[in-house]
């Protein structure tokens, strides 16, 4: 579906881990359809590489999201440098196999994959909110259909280790998160929606399911639908799973775990 209302070219668009794998991918593909990228990874080299790579009006903002206090700097760099921020896209990602922690003691997948996330969109939301209309995109997983749940204190301080579990639980947060935002932002003029981009060949697949998956492309086009094609309407609240808008896992869904989860990502992060 062709957009009315929305076009990606001249938009100024934050996208995480845009070093490797999808995000990559779509880096380049933003490229080629006029969008401004302020490009976020936390290795250096590689933001250079690729921003003299692209040549072009871009910004290269490294951040290791493993630290929330990280993530603050970022978002203070951001909001001083940018005077617009019309597109977020929530991307960076960890399949992390040993139980490993955050800076601040969370457990690691949870803490990179959600919970710096969580703080990065509020603290842009202003920004987002004084550029409208905008969007947020979140880049979840048809993974998180791998729990059935996620008890919320065993996910931020596990007694016990599964790294499947783990991972599922952070993509089913990418939803919930994304689902109680869209909630919360109606009528404001910043759209948000989050998707599956497919099982793509990535050191993150291969980490955490093994070989195979379709090129790194792939993926990217499947993000780049939400974020520039589709109208706000089309994508606010909707999670979609091979280009379509998708009913996630019934406990994604559940107000109260939604609630919950937020409620818990204010305080660790220190917003409330
Ligand atoms: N691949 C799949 O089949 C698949 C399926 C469903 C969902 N996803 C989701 O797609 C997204 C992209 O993953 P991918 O498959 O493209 O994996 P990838 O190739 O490993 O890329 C992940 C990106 O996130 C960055 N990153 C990881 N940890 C970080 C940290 N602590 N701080 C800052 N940046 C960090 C990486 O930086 P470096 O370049 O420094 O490593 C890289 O740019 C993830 O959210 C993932 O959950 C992937």
């Amino acid at each position: 579906m062709t957009t009315h209302d929305w076009s990606i070219a001249g938009k100024t668009v934050l996208l995480t881990g845009a070093t490797d794998g999808i995000g990559l991918a779509l880096a380049r593909e933003l490229h080629e359809r006029g969008a401004r990228l302020l490009l976020h990874g936390r290795d250096e080299a590689k933001g250079r590489r690729l921003l003299a790579d692209l040549d072009g009006d871009h910004a290269w903002y490294p951040a290791d999201l493993v630290s929330l206090a990280r993530v603050e700097a970022l978002t203070e760099t951001v909001m001083k440098n940018e005077p617009r921020l019309e597109v977020l896209i929530c991307n960076a990602g960890v399949y992390r196999t040993e139980l490993e922690y955050s800076t601040e003691g969370f457990e690691l997948t949870w803490a990179v994959n959600h919970l710096a996330h969580f703080l990065l969109v509020n603290r842009l939301v202003y920004l987002l909110a004084r550029s409208e209309p905008s969007r947020v995109i979140v880049t979840a997983s048809m993974a998180h259909r791998f729990t059935d749940g996620i008890p919320l204190e065993q996910t931020v301080h596990p007694t016990s280790y599964d790294a499947g579990e783990a991972y599922a639980r952070s993509k089913g947060s990418n939803i919930a998160f994304t689902l109680e935002l869209a909630r919360r932002l109606e009528g404001s003029g910043i759209a948000c929606g989050c998707l599956h981009p497919g099982v793509i060949s990535t050191k993150l697949l291969h980490a955490g399911f093994g070989p195979g998956g379709e090129p790194p492309r792939r993926g990217a086009l499947r993000t780049l639908r939400p974020a520039a094609d589709l109208d706000a309407a089309e994508l606010h609240g909707r999670y979609f799973e091979n280009d379509r808008p998708t009913e996630p896992a019934a406990y994604t869904r559940d107000p109260e775990l939604q609630r919950g989860l937020w409620e818990l990502s204010e305080r660790l992060t220190g917003l409330a």
